[in-house]
């Protein structure tokens, strides 16, 4: 998500932003840039790359003014580069924006536009706004208005901030959907308006926060807010108990629990302008697909590191099932020295959130040179995982500080669900009944996040019976077989407890030995074909009495008679699952290193983006 900070009131804006788009820097982004009235005359400072470009800039070419929006952008549609950065000016240089969200309508807008002579000066689908609002400026409407109209022209969920040189006493701010939020700070004399708390906390800690839906007005020593349909609304006003740092987190004690409770968000993004739900279709234009070179892919390598080889290996078991393409997963610091059998009807499919792991880089260098068709599924946009790939998905997942991966690792699984799906209907495998009925099990999935993260303190209540463990066992079957490796290694990975996965068919040919009282076992035994076969997995650990915790589907009457504690996830589609039993894991994993003292964050020897062999 983007970050924004504008300031109007009797001081100059430009320290002010900058400081506001430094305290947003937690966020991540690609680039930033910020924009000032002064005399009559719109001026923008803004580059690709990190803030200190940006306050380079500005020292050399200075901008000053006593209203001014600023950005730091982190890219979903267009490279991340000066022409995409935000700010953005329309044709006329009366009016600039900076946006955050998506105009999921922005391909016919942009035709529109184009058409009615506009020049179109970024890839961003964010430019279209400030043209339209133009356009009904020109038309004589007020700029208040004038954007409420453009607002009734756009799809998708959009959280933006406008400045005019026709009315420079005044900023005008405005929230369709969920696409971050906007928060009016009130000074004396001086007004503040931010996508979070942190940006402006040092300036003032009264605030109101803009609701999806509405429009506010901010003037130097005042403001409004109003429905898009035009209704006043009387804002609640809070004052904010944090200091700013602590605001980054929000209402979270780190990143990786806040990062875990954006997964409703990040899903709910990750399918946003991808998926008909009435038509039965899904859309993934950056990959490129025809039925006619779906036709021809005879096999997938899904490659990548750590977390994302795990979430290749539920994508095997999804694209196999729906489009009956044979799928291998092979970790990427193995395909790359492998010597591997590819050839130009070979995909591979590189997962990567960062998109700059030396290991998973070089496996797609590897795979194509041997004429393998590159795709990718990344998070960070203009990465090298994306630039290299034929094709690609983005995440859309956000930001991901923390260094354990949490929503880059379950937006993937959908993306790879609705990649098995486009697959398949292109391939014939799936017929349009069936993908609308793919489609819906998905359509419920947010929810089902969202009752999951709810259940948190009984989640909590379990790890601290597990927090002084030594050693665990990670089982799993079919589906949630990867979903063992994933809550393993969040386990060892930020509470430094050896834990261990292991298909739960081979305990009987070894691992069993392993089992005894001082030996926990965390079994995954949802609802699936897979559930009987568990439950007699779960009978011999028991037999020899091990710790049992299960995560099991809502209203599984047996379970709680075998185990000692159970995670309950919503019952959902076997496809979607491993979904929700993550989560689930991944909270247990959070909850065990927080009792256990540890910096969930930044674990010790970790790094977020492993860029080196
Ligand atoms: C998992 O929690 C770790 N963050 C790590 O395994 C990570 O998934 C791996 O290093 C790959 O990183 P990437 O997705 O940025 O390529």
């Amino acid at each position: 998500m983007c970050g924004i900070v504008a300031y109007i009131g009797a001081k100059d804006a430009t320290p002010i932003i900058l400081h506001g788009l430094k305290r947003l820097e937690y966020r991540g982004y690609d680039s930033a840039g910020m924009a000032t009235i002064q005399d009559g005359q719109i001026n923008i400072r803004r580059d690709v790359g990190k803030l200190a470009r940006l306050q380079n800039l500005v020292s050399e070419q200075p901008l000053s003014g006593n209203i001014g929006i600023g950005h730091t952008r982190w890219a979903t549609h267009g490279e991340p580069n000066e022409r995409n950065a935000h700010p953005h000016m329309g044709a006329t240089g009366e009016v600039v924006i900076v946006h955050n969200g998506i105009v999921e309508n922005y391909i016919s807008l942009r035709e529109q536009l184009l058409s009615a002579g506009v020049t179109l000066k970024s890839d961003t689908d964010s430019e279209v706004i400030v043209h339209l609002v133009e356009q009904y400026m020109a038309a004589g409407y007020p700029f208040k208005d004038a954007v409420g109209h453009t607002i009734g022209e756009l799809q998708g969920a959009s959280a933006m901030v406008l400045i005019s040189t026709q009315e420079p006493d005044r900023i005008i701010a405005a929230r369709v959907g969920n696409a971050g939020g906007i928060a009016i700070g009130i000074g004396d004399d001086e007004m503040f308006v931010a996508s979070d708390m942190p940006a402006i906390l040092d300036h003032t800690r009264r605030m109101a926060f803009l609701e999806p839906g509405c429009m506010a007005v901010v003037s130097q020593n005042d403001f409004s807010i109003q429905t898009l349909s035009g209704e006043s609304v009387s804002p609640e006003l809070h004052t904010i108990p944090w200091d700013p740092v602590a605001a980054e987190k929000g209402e979270y004690r780190h990143f990786m629990q806040k990062e875990i409770h954006e997964q409703v968000r990040a899903i709910t993004d990750t399918i946003s302008g991808r998926v008909d739900f009435s038509a039965g279709a899904v859309f993934l234009p950056d990959l490129h697909l025809t039925e006619a070179t779906a036709r021809t892919i005879n096999r997938i390598v899904i490659t990548g590191c750590g977390t994302a080889s795990h979430a290749g290996m539920v994508g095997k078991v999804l694209i196999e099932a729906l489009a009956r393409v044979p799928v291998e997963v092979s970790i990427a610091s193995e395909f790359r020295y492998a010597d591997p059998i590819v050839d130009e009807n070979t995909v591979l499919l590189a997962i990567s959130q960062s998109g700059e792991t030396a290991d998973t880089l070089a496996a797609m260098a590897e795979g194509g040179e041997r004429g393998a068709t590159l795709w990718s599924i990344v998070n960070v946009i203009g990465s090298q995982a994306m630039r290299m790939a034929a094709g690609f998905i983005p995440m859309q997942a956000g930001p991901e500080i923390g260094v354990a991966s949490t929503k880059a690792f379950t937006t993937p699984l959908v993306d790879l669900y609705l990649l098995a799906i486009l697959l398949g209907k292109l391939r014939g495998e799936l017929d349009n009944e069936r993908v609308l009925q793919l489609v819906k099990e998905l359509a419920r999935l947010p929810q089902q996040v969202g009752t999951l993260l709810d259940r948190e303190p009984q989640i909590k209540r379990v790890a601290r019976t597990l927090m002084n463990m030594q050693h665990c066992l990670y089982l799993g079957r079919g589906i949630q077989m990867p979903i063992a490796y994933e809550g393993a290694l969040k386990l060892k990975e930020i509470s430094y407890i050896h834990a261990e996965a292991y298909p739960a068919g081979e305990m009987k040919h070894g691992p069993i030995a392993l089992i005894d009282r001082d030996m926990p076992v965390v079994a995954i035994v949802t609802r699936t074909r897979w559930y009987d076969k568990m439950i007699s997995q779960l009978q011999q650990a028991r037999a020899r009495g091990a710790p049992i915790v299960a995560v099991a589907t809502d209203g599984d009457e047996r379970i709680e008679e075998l185990v000692d504690h159970v995670l309950w996830v919503p019952d959902c589609s076997w496809m979607l699952s491993p979904v929700l039993t993550t989560i689930a894991l991944q909270l247990l994993a959070y909850h065990i290193a927080v009792l256990r003292g540890c910096d969930v964050d930044q674990p010790r020897n970790l790094a977020k983006s492993v860029t080196v062999e």
